[in-house]
């Protein structure tokens, strides 16, 4: 399996550009097939998720086309295959498949979806989504099958404002019968992205952003060109990067609008940053302050980023603490930062970390994507060299992760 391999310490300087978001176009692949003409996406970025998903619409009998710049997707002659192969279960954005497919042909079978293991993740709420709008399901050894007449649009109501839920509900209604109106909607940029994308399509799409969305039913959609909004969560881990070894480090291609959280959180903690358009110049800290941070959903500080501000929490000088309400079990790396001699206790949700501890360079083991980013700054600032183990999870989410690092000096490399 791949490892990287880290000598640390080192100070970090230069550029690093943001690619298009992950959690992004992992929708967008999925939503193209709506179209019966071409979709051509840039500012896709380069992680293993969308091969994947590029597979998956192989399967479909859709074509596609790979540039450095673009990726282009070509639906004309798509066939409703079952989607039944194991790299369905490779990744979790393999279910926008089902409000896509359902959408198109009112029915599809398809393998349930994978992903990291962040404790328990239902998929209640997504086939609430599809009852709703008058689809039957039925779930059986790992398949789901869903079958429509026709669906017909209406009022939703989540108890919670699910990302996955929300964007699948708007996948089965832009071509279903009627208004669609979800309530307590999740309000994510990348909602607001796929909605965009959609309009682009041709769909009727409001309120997206805003805990209220409607839809407007259409008969068809139509090609169209997008570029993916930067990716919050990876400017975000390159910030705290530089919060810890930036000397300075410059990130640009980013939204700051999407930043808020991390950006006070940073500043909280004595971080200086500076934000010019969309590049934010982020200095090193000599004495990092501690906080306590509680993830919540957007704009609240992000699941997506509670891991890896835990290594920087781990050179703050005194008690934080990060409490998860997102996901029940999202602590899977701080057994590997304890290894490499953090000071961290578990308690149920809540993580409570002693700093400032200087780390060391061990063999660890990245549990998942974001665990992985985790680790993989502790290594950067820890003495001596760290490999990370499983880092394909890594892979799954940054984009030429390596070559952005070894850009800005970071004496890192791939193994095997
Ligand atoms: N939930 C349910 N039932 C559902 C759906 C969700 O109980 O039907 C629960 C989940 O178990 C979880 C919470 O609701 O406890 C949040 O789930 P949500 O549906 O909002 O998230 P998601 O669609 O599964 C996406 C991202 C995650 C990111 C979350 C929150 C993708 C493919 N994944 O997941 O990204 O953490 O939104 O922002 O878009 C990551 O990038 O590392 C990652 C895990």
């Amino acid at each position: 399996m791949n490892k990287i391999v880290i000598k640390g310490s080192v100070p970090l300087e230069g550029i690093i550009n943001i690619d298009g978001a992950k959690n992004s176009i992992v929708a967008l692949i999925p939503a193209s097939i709506l179209s019966k003409s071409i979709v051509r996406i840039y500012n896709y970025p380069k992680i293993s998720d969308v091969y994947v998903l590029i597979d998956i619409l192989q399967e479909l009998s859709v074509s596609t086309k790979i540039t450095n710049e673009y990726i282009e997707i070509d639906s004309s002659k798509i066939k409703n295959t079952p989607l039944t192969t194991t790299k369905m279960g490779s990744l979790r954005a393999s279910y926008y498949f089902m409000g896509a497919l359902l959408g198109l042909f009112k029915n599809t079978t398809l393998r349930l979806p994978g992903g990291c293991y962040l404790g328990p993740r239902p998929i209640d709420l997504h086939l609430k989504g599809f009852e709703t709008l008058n689809c039957r399901y039925d779930i059986n050894n790992e398949l789901i099958y869903l079958q429509a007449d026709k669906l017909i649009g209406k009022e939703i109501h989540f108890p919670f404002p699910s990302v996955g839920a929300t964007i699948n509900t708007m996948l089965a209604a832009v071509l279903a019968e009627g208004e669609t109106t979800i309530y307590n909607a999740a309000k994510e940029p990348e909602i607001v992205d796929v909605a965009n994308f959609l309009t682009q399509m041709g769909a009727k799409i409001s309120g997206a952003g805003t805990s209220i969305i409607k839809i407007i039913g259409v008969k068809e959609l139509h090609g169209t060109d997008y570029v993916v909004i930067p990716d919050r969560i990876e400017a975000g881990t390159y910030l705290i990067l530089g919060a810890l070894l930036g000397n300075p480090l410059e990130i640009h291609r980013v939204n700051y609008l999407h930043l808020y959280a991390i950006l006070t959180t940073l500043n909280k903690c004595g971080v200086k940053t500076y934000i010019n358009d969309d590049k934010i110049i982020v200095y090193n800290s000599n004495k990092l302050l501690p906080t306590d941070i509680v993830t919540d959903v957007y704009p609240g500080f992000p699941t997506d980023l509670q891991q890896i501000i835990t290594t920087l929490l781990t050179q703050s000088h005194g008690i934080s603490t990060v409490t998860e309400t997102i996901y029940s079990d999202r602590f899977q790396n701080c057994q590997e930062l304890i290894k490499m001699g953090a000071n961290i206790v578990i308690n149920d949700n809540k993580v409570i970390i002693k700093g400032r501890t200087p780390l060391k360079g061990s063999e660890v083991v990245a549990k998942d994507l974001r665990g992985g980013a985790s680790l993989a700054i502790a290594g950067l600032i820890a003495e001596g060299t760290t490999i990370i183990n499983e880092a394909q999870h890594i892979l799954r989410g940054y984009s030429n992760i390596i070559e952005k690092l070894q850009n800005v000096k970071a004496n890192i490399h791939m193994s095997t």
